[in-house]
């Protein structure tokens, strides 16, 4: 073998070796770093009580909640979330009913599937007054339907 010949294989050794090392540190980095999700916070305040008129649902989309104000009975907040695959249900004050666009499940006023293929009924979700006056939401805490925060 010619010594020019040997020097140019030998660079390029180093070079795959080089390479190999960069590639295997690059993994090793990667397996160390975890892998998070950063999640928007599950208890959230969505303002104050007289923000919500009376009847229908008021529906936040960021939130993908509906927020029911009723005189007698006070408050309630329910999930927007289908419970088949997770769409976002609309309301229909036509029928009082909440209706997923996906595949047409029907959810009665109190969540309950009317028709599927949702497998249970809406969530609902707890709500209390915050210190300054708001209401907060908590969608870690899932209530009764027949939960009320009296405000
Ligand atoms: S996601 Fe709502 S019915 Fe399928």
């Amino acid at each position: 073998m010619h010594r020019r010949s040997f020097l140019s294989w030998g660079a390029a050794g180093m070079a795959a070796l080089w390479s190999a090392i960069g590639v295997s540190l690059a993994a090793v980095v990667r397996f160390l770093t975890p892998s998070v999700f950063y999640e928007p916070p599950q208890s959230f305040t969505i303002g104050n009580p007289g923000d919500f008129p009376l009847g229908p649902p008021t529906f936040l989309p960021e939130e993908k909640i509906f927020v029911f104000r009723d005189k007698e009975k006070g408050f309630a907040v329910t999930s927007a979330i289908c419970t088949h695959l997770g769409c976002t249900v609309q309301y229909f004050s036509s029928d009082r009913r909440f209706h997923c666009p996906c595949h047409g499940s029907v959810f009665a006023s109190d969540g309950a599937v009317q028709s599927g293929p949702a497998p249970r009924p809406l969530e609902w979700l707890e709500v209390t007054l915050a210190r300054d006056g708001q209401l907060r939401v908590d969608k870690d805490h899932v209530v009764s339907a027949s939960y009320r925060l009296m405000a």
